[in-house]
């Protein structure tokens, strides 16, 4: 990654960082049901999860390339007074700096779409799967489902308060997409318009079907949402993938 597309955006990453029970159970369950005691979150971005996962009593380290989003991470781990191991680096690269192995390793949120071409999906899918115990479990999670893509969704509200507004626009291309983050402060101290962009490579069910097949992953579950409902490329809102190595 040549620039990091969450220099700017870091500090104000978690203004839509909401409560999700829903969320939180899902991965309480999932990570009961493999026996799940070690978790990498290997983008851990601004250490949210880092904090659920250590709050469900399991011993859990983050990484991430973003430094800006490390920083942050750090922040929220020094106000919450929770000591997690971080390291800057990049997820297609982990065994050269774990020796450890995980039953879970997670990439959330979009993050493995970051990057754009398939061969450097497959190095990420490779590194993941290589820290991982034999039985262990990957991750991944994004908003991009086969819904959305065919309707072309371009404009989501993911914050509207009286103080503060924050809304996605979405531009899609042949093989990517960008997502526009619009910020509108309403207050006399914030009555800022600030825009971020990220991009992201198009990936939907049957590429992580056919990228995690490739990569020597066995067993793989499509999720449409925080209840276990199987991905239904009709209707589902979310995409979460579980891969066994
Ligand atoms: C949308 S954020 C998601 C952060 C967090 N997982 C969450 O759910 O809030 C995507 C994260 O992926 C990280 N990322 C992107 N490419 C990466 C790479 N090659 N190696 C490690 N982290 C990466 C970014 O720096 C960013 O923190």
């Amino acid at each position: 990654m040549t620039e990091d597309p969450f220099r700017e955006f870091a500090a104000y990453y978690d203004r839509m960082i909401q409560e999700e029970p829903d969320r939180v159970e899902f991965f309480r369950t999932l990570f009961r049901k493999h026996g799940v005691k070690s978790v990498l979150d290997c983008a851990c971005g601004t250490g949210n999860d880092l904090i659920m996962v250590h709050n469900f009593g399991l011993q859990v380290c983050g990484s991430d390339i973003s430094k800006a989003m490390l920083a942050q991470a750090r922040k929220t781990l020094t106000k919450h007074q929770i000591e997690i191991p971080l390291k800057h680096l990049d997820f297609r690269e982990l065994p050269q700096h774990y020796d450890q192995r995980f039953e879970a390793v997670l990439c959330l949120t979009t993050s493995l779409p970051q990057l754009l071409e398939e061969r450097e999906i497959g190095k990420a899918l490779k590194s993941m799967r290589e820290v991982l115990k034999p039985k262990g479990i990957l991750v991944l999670t994004q908003g991009l489902t086969d819904v959305q893509l065919k309707t072309h969704v371009r404009f989501a509200p993911a914050v509207n308060t009286p103080e503060f507004s924050r809304i996605m626009v979405v531009d899609y291309y042949h093989e990517e997409y960008e997502v526009n983050v619009l910020d509108l402060g309403h207050t006399q101290d914030n009555d800022e318009f600030d825009v971020y962009g990220v991009r992201y490579r198009i990936l939907l069910r049957d590429d992580y079907e056919r990228l995690l097949r490739k990569t020597g992953y066995s067993r793989i579950e499509f999720y449409g949402d925080w209840n276990f409902k199987r991905y239904d490329k009709e209707e589902s809102e979310l995409l979460i993938v579980v891969a066994h190595r």
